[in-house]
């Protein structure tokens, strides 16, 4: 039987940790940097030195109490430290975890245990987690699991993108539509994407067959038609995206706007009803096989994270000021050692 290697006090250095904490919903000003308990992980776990963790639109939802009816805490966060895409190196591990040891670099997303992302240690069930890419260094490897299994499910599981096929991604320069353009490519797709003038030129170079700058050309009015849309930010009415699809054409909304979301998913099912194009949304899964897929395609040289900014722990708040105003030019990043 294996060995246990479970976390005890005297092992790691102390029983406390730092971390940003909330204990009521609000702004970013609600989160402070703490000294808190450090985790113990259960047998099942791997305890996680955080070096890296990014920032996604869900920390700011969880934040402002937008998913109090979701089960996330109906008067105050159920969950008290943020933060889901990590990249760190494992400190310890329960006696039933097989696929890792100490001193393995790791990387993964603990949306469904909690999260806990930014703080220095964060205990997680083993199946949360995947090597980190070679290739990649934590801030990097952080920046990947919401994005890109957003963009790789919207594309892939609801878009069923084939090669060859014209594909538009719309709000291309931001953490997800970064991935999108990329993944998009690599499933032999001609990929048009959309984004304002600064970011023609960084969107051009993930390999985007055409450009279009949103400030100079609406693309649902200058007779183009797609095979696939992802719409990942922004606004264009449902009808819109519609008129730019060809008869068969599948439009995928993982983002955007309120209006955008609503749409996509209220009137999204009644279109594809009544005829043959396809419109809906998609949520991200996240799941350790779609990882993995990730972190092939980026050992490959296929995919490569796009970073805007890092901040050090203690201005989490400040990034998520930043992601919050809606114009990042790829992922905003957390540096925790
Ligand atoms: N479905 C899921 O599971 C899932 C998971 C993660 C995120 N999301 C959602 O996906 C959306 C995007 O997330 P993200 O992390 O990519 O956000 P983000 O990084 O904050 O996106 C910022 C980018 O969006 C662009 N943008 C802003 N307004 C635009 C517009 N009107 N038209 C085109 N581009 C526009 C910005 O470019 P400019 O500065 O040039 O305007 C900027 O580069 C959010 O709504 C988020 O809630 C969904």
């Amino acid at each position: 039987m294996k060995a246990s290697v479970v976390a005890k006090p005297d092992n790691l250095g102390g029983t406390r940790m730092k971390a940003i904490v909330y204990s009521h919903y609000g702004p970013p000003d609600v989160l402070n940097l703490e000294e808190v308990q450090k985790p113990v992980p259960q047998d099942d776990e791997v305890l996680v030195q955080v070096h890296a963790a990014s920032v996604n639109a869900g920390d700011c939802f969880l934040l402002r109490g937008k998913a109090r009816l979701m089960g996330f805490g109906l008067l105050k966060p159920k969950h008290t430290i943020l933060g889901s895409d990590i990249a760190g190196r494992v400190e310890a591990v329960g006696r039933n975890v097989t696929q890792f040891q100490p001193g393995d670099e790791v990387f993964g997303n603990t949306v469904k245990y909690g999260f806990g992302g930014f703080a220095e240690y964060v205990s997680v069930p083993e199946t949360g987690l995947v090597l980190k890419p070679t290739n990649l260094s934590f801030e990097e490897a952080a920046a990947v699991p919401q994005a890109a299994l957003t963009s790789l499910q919207g594309l892939r599981d609801k878009g069923h993108i084939q090669p060859g096929q014209k594909v538009l991604i719309y709000g291309a320069s931001g953490g997800v539509g970064t991935f999108a353009v990329q993944l998009a490519k690599t499933f032999g797709a001609d990929v048009t994407a959309v984004c304002s003038t600064r970011n023609v030129d960084r969107v051009r170079s993930l390999g985007a067959d055409y450009v279009i700058d949103y400030t100079h050309e609406d693309f649902t009015r200058n007779g183009q038609r797609y095979d696939l849309i992802l719409a990942v930010n922004g606004y264009h009415s449902i009808a819109a995206y519609k008129r730019a699809l060809r008869p068969e054409g599948v439009y995928v909304m993982t983002g955007g706007s309120m209006a955008q979301v609503f749409q996509a998913m209220l009137l999204g099912p009644v279109i594809s009803r009544t005829g043959r194009q396809k419109m809906g949304n998609s949520a991200h899964t996240p799941n350790r096989k779609d990882l993995i897929v990730m972190k092939e395609l980026i050992e490959e040289g296929l995919v490569t994270p796009v970073i805007d900014r890092c901040y050090p722990l203690g201005e989490t708040a400040s990034a998520i000021r930043y992601l919050e105003e809606g114009h990042a030019r790829g992922k905003v990043v957390i540096t925790v050692v």
